[in-house]
């Protein structure tokens, strides 16, 4: 890496539509690295070690915690037999199961639970701020992991879908009560090159001093002129509910947004939670 700070900043207008202008210049390889992420479902076929995983575990578990609380664990799927099992559960998708090791990134509430009872102390904080602190610092390690893995040269694809199932991946992984499953994270050596995602613009989604919102007309504008651009380096392959909602002549972001989420996804889940010992008021 010569010149990182070009290799930033052409990463970064491949990224937004609205990158020019920024200053590239304190560009460290690690940010070229990040910028140049893209989720991977393709795999080589090269072994990876256990000990290789649990190295970029431990990597990312040195990220920050709410409260030092560190109420998040991680669960490394290698055996073949487990994997299979819990690709199984998580849906029908080849990389899924394809994935040479799966992991599953957990918000863990047990344990300041564990602590308090050990030390007769009651627990006061019986409400949603506590799912969501869990939840949060599962996501900053699954984030980390990502950033620790693509510095080693791996690829990962994050798998929300492994919620869409979550009771009997509960009982298959055996998580006890107040642990839950945040995401799963498919890892492996990459068996194809990256492809860069465009983002939505940076207008849109970084603010200065104060939330800038132009109204809904302007940020309309901006979706669109998002979509456009998108469209014209990388058009969806496929639409969407075709059957219910037809052929768009225009199939943008926005349209696959709106036609991903048209349907009920997950709307157990909040039992789920609950189930699981948790109090969201
Ligand atoms: C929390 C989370 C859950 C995700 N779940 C899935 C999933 O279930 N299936 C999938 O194919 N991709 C999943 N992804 C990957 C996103 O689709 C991907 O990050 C997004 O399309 C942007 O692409 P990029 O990561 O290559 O930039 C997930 C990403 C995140 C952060």
């Amino acid at each position: 890496m010569d010149d990182p700070a070009g290799d930033l900043a052409r990463l970064l207008g491949e990224r937004f539509q609205d990158a020019d202008g920024l200053d590239t210049r304190f560009a460290h390889e690690s940010h070229v690295r990040m910028a140049a992420h893209a989720s991977m479902r393709d795999w080589a076929d090269r072994p990876l070690p256990d000990a290789l995983l649990h190295a970029l575990a431990a990597v990312a578990l040195c990220s920050p915690t709410k409260s030092d609380m560190q109420s998040r664990d991680i669960l490394v799927v290698t055996d073949p037999e487990r994997k299979a099992g819990l690709a199984a559960l998580i849906g029908p998708d080849a990389w899924i199961a394809a994935a040479p090791a799966l992991l599953v990134f957990c918000g863990n509430h047990r344990r300041q639970r564990q602590v308090g009872e050990w030390r007769g102390i009651p627990f006061a904080n019986d409400h949603l701020d506590w799912f969501f602190n869990a939840a949060v610092d599962a996501s900053i390690v699954l984030g980390s992991f990502i950033v620790a893995a693509e510095a080693a040269g791996l690829g990962c694809c994050p798998i929300s879908q492994i919620r869409n199932r979550a009771e009997p991946v509960s009982e298959f992984l055996g998580l006890p009560e107040r642990v839950f499953p945040v995401a799963g994270l498919a890892v492996g050596w990459p068996g194809a090159p990256g492809r860069i995602s465009p983002r939505l613009p940076l207008a849109l989604t970084v603010h200065q001093d104060r939330y800038q919102d132009g109204g809904d007309e302007a940020t309309r504008a901006a979706v669109e002129g998002y979509d456009r651009w998108r469209d014209e380096r990388q058009p969806y392959r496929r639409q969407r509910r075709v059957r219910d909602l037809g052929v768009a002549p225009f199939y943008g972001w926005s349209e696959d947004k709106a036609r991903q989420y048209s349907v009920p996804e997950r709307a157990d889940f909040g039992a789920y939670v609950r189930a699981r010992g948790f109090s969201l008021d």
